[in-house]
C-alpha cells in the first residue's frame, strides 16, 4: 500500500547529504584519502598522533606541534574512579557495551559539557581519545581478575595501549604495527558509524553523546563486527585443507563470507595491504605461521568474488594481527573503536562547524482512514 509516489534510496546508498575535507573513500579504484594524503603514505610514514593532529586541526604538524599536541594527549589518558567503578560494576557487559557506558559516564565530569563550540568539542574530543584506550584496557583487566595499570606517558598513543592491556611494554615492531592498524581504522568517509555520530552531532547535543552514538553503532556484525567474525572463520577451518570444503559449505548455505565485500569498495580495500603485511610479518615472529596460511587461502578461493565487486576488506587481516598479539577476539570491535573515535570527534567537528539537523523522509507504506475501534469491542 503505497501512498506517496516517491523513489526510495534505502539504506541512504549513492545519497550525497553534506560535504568534508576529512576523508574520501574513492571505491572503483580502492583508494583512501585523508585531507589530501594518500592512506599508504601516512600509514608508512606517519604516526597515529601525528594523523590524528593532521584530521583534527586539519594539516600535518610542525616539530613542536606535535610535541604540545602529543603532550595534551598524554596528559589526558587517565579516567575517574568513579568510571573504574562503573566499569567494575558492568565488568560481564561485552567490551563495546561497557566501553558505551563508561565514555557517556565521563561526560558527567566535564563542566562545559553541553558547550558545542569548536574549541571546546576539540579539547573534549583530544580527552575522549585518550581516555577510550584507558577504559578497553581497564575493563579488560577487571573482568579478568587483575588491576588496571595507569597510563604510562613515556609511551605512544599505540604502546600504551598495549602496555595497558597487557602489562608488557611493546617491542618497537609490535607498537608500530598497532600504530599503523590505528592509522588505518581513524576514519572513513561516510561510513555509519560516523555518519550515526553526525546525526546525535547535528541536533547539537554533546560530544560525549555523539560518540557513544558512534560507538553503538560500530558494534554491529556488518560493519566494526567483523573482525572477530573472520577469526572464529579461522579458528572454525582449523586446517589449511578444510578451506575448500568449509567455503562451499558456506556458499551452498547463502552465508556471508565476514571480511570480504565493501558498501563503497568494488575492488581491494586499501586498508588490507598493511594489515596483511603485518599479519605476515607477526606469524613469521611468533612462529605460528597457520591463520596466515589458513586465511591467505581463504583470500585465493575468494578471488572469483572480486569480479562481482566482493574484495577483501580491512576486517579480514586486522583480526589475525590482533589474534597474534594475544587480544581476546571479542576486544577485536573496541581497537576499532580506539581507532575511530577520533574520526567521530573529526566528523563531529565538521557537522556543528556548518550544522544543519540531519532529518531525511521515510515514506509511509503502512494503512490509512482505519477506524478506531474502543478496546471492549476488539476481537
Ligand atoms: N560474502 C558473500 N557474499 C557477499 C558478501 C560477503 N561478504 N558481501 C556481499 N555479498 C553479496 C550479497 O550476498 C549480495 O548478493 P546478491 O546480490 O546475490 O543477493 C551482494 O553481494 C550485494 O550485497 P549487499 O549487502 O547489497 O552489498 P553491500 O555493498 O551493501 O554490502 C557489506 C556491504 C559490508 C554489508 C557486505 O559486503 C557484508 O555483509 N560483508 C561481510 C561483513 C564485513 O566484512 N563487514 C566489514 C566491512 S569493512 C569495515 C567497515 O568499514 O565497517
Amino acid at each position: 500500500m503505497v501512498h506517496q509516489d516517491v523513489e526510495l534510496k534505502r539504506g541512504l546508498r549513492d545519497v550525497y547529504f553534506e560535504s568534508t575535507e576529512s576523508s574520501f573513500v574513492i571505491g572503483d579504484v580502492g583508494r583512501l584519502i585523508y585531507r589530501g594524503y594518500d592512506i599508504h603514505d601516512l600509514a608508512e610514514n606517519a604516526s597515529f598522533e601525528e594523523v590524528v593532529h593532521l584530521m583534527m586541526v586539519g594539516h600535518l604538524p610542525n616539530k613542536s606541534e606535535l610535541e604540545q599536541f602529543d603532550n595534551t594527549l598524554r596528559q589526558s589518558r587517565s579516567i575517574p574512579n568513579e568510571v573504574i567503578q562503573v566499569i567494575d560494576h558492568i565488568k560481564n557487559g561485552h567490551p563495546m557495551d561497557v566501553l558505551r557506558t563508561a565514555v557517556s559516564s565521563l561526560a558527567a565530569f566535564e563542566s562545559d559539557v553541553d558547550d558545542t563550540a569548536h574549541d571546546a568539542t576539540l579539547r573534549k574530543g583530544m580527552k575522549i581519545t585518550a581516555q577510550v584506550p584507558t577504559i578497553v584496557a581497564a575493563h579488560h583487566r577487571i573482568r579478568s581478575g587483575l588491576s588496571p595499570i595507569d597510563p604510562d606517558t613515556s609511551l605512544s598513543h599505540a604502546a600504551n595501549f598495549l602496555y595497558m592491556l597487557s602489562g608488557d611494554k611493546p617491542d618497537q615492531d609490535t607498537a608500530r604495527l598497532m600504530d599503523k592498524d590505528l592509522i588505518v581504522h581513524l576514519d572513513h568517509g561516510s561510513n555509519a558509524s560516523s555518519f550515526a555520530a553526525r546525526v546525535t552531532a547535528s541536533t547539537l547535543a554533546d560530544v560525549h553523546g555523539a560518540i557513544v552514538t558512534g560507538i553503538s553503532t560500530l558494534k554491529g556484525p556488518l560493519h566494526g563486527g567483523a573482525a572477530e567474525g573472520v577469526m572464529k572463520m579461522a579458528l572454525d577451518i582449523g586446517e589449511v585443507d578444510n578451506v575448500q570444503s568449509y567455503l562451499e559449505g558456506k556458499r551452498e548455505r547463502k552465508e556471508r563470507i565476514m571480511g570480504f565485500g565493501h558498501a563503497v569498495y568494488r575492488a581491494e580495500d586499501p586498508r588490507a595491504r598493511h594489515l596483511r603485511e603485518g599479519s605476515r610479518l607477526l606469524a613469521e615472529k611468533k612462529g605460528d605461521p597457520k591463520w596466515f596460511q589458513i586465511l591467505s587461502k581463504v583470500e585465493e578461493h575468494m578471488r572469483p568474488y572480486a569480479e562481482r565487486g566482493i574484495c577483501v576488506n580491512v576486517d579480514f587481516w586486522a583480526g589475525s594481527v590482533y589474534y597474534l598479539l594475544g587480544i581476546p577476539e571479542d576486544l577485536f570491535i573496541s581497537i576499532f573503536a580506539v581507532a575511530r573515535v577520533p574520526g567521530y570527534v573529526v566528523q563531529i567537528l565538521e557537522q556543528q562547524d556548518k550544522n544543519m539537523l540531519i532529518r531525511p523522509q521515510i515514506r509511509y507504506d503502512g494503512p490509512m482512514d482505519l477506524k478506531f475501534i474502543p478496546i471492549d469491542q476488539r476481537s
